[in-house]
């Protein structure tokens, strides 16, 4: 793990009804959320992501079903499994990131601190490896 990648546990009220979590801005989250996007019904054997992002920070949740999402930093690979909705991966800048092996049932919910921009997108992995080195 690097110091722009991670693990978040969220608290689990739990109870004879069933599981429920909350999730707020600054509290638990380490942000203020602007954007909620979710990825869902991918077709088996399709991988997303393959890229980095310059200054965006997100919070990826398998809020059903499971996802790969394998990381790289400063030559670190790294891949978290999503499996369960009560943990967040907080992926900051500069992480060069792709999602694999989604489950058919996979909704993969992710919170944004900032609204779409394909400015802040690195989607060519040699720009990125030379991004780390400046
Ligand atoms: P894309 O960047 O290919 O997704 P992934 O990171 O999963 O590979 O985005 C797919 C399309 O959706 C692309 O046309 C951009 C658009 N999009 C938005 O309009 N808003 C968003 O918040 C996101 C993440 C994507």
């Amino acid at each position: 793990m690097t110091a722009n990648i991670t693990l978040i546990p969220f608290e689990l009220h739990g109870d004879d009804r069933g599981s429920l979590i909350a999730l707020e801005n600054q509290r638990n989250l380490p942000f203020d959320i602007k954007r909620v996007y979710y990825i869902y019904a991918t077709k088996t054997g399709i991988s997303r992501g393959f890229h980095a992002h310059k200054n965006l920070k997100q919070i990826l949740i398998a809020v059903k079903g499971s996802v790969e999402i394998h990381c790289e930093m400063h030559d670190q690979k790294t891949i978290y499994l999503l499996d369960t909705p009560d943990k967040g991966l907080l992926i900051e800048g500069m992480v060069w990131h792709t999602m694999e092996n989604f489950s058919p049932d996979c909704v993969l919910l992710v919170l944004a601190d900032d609204y779409y921009n394909e400015a802040d997108y690195i989607r060519d992995y040699a720009i990125f490896k030379q991004g780390e080195h400046v």
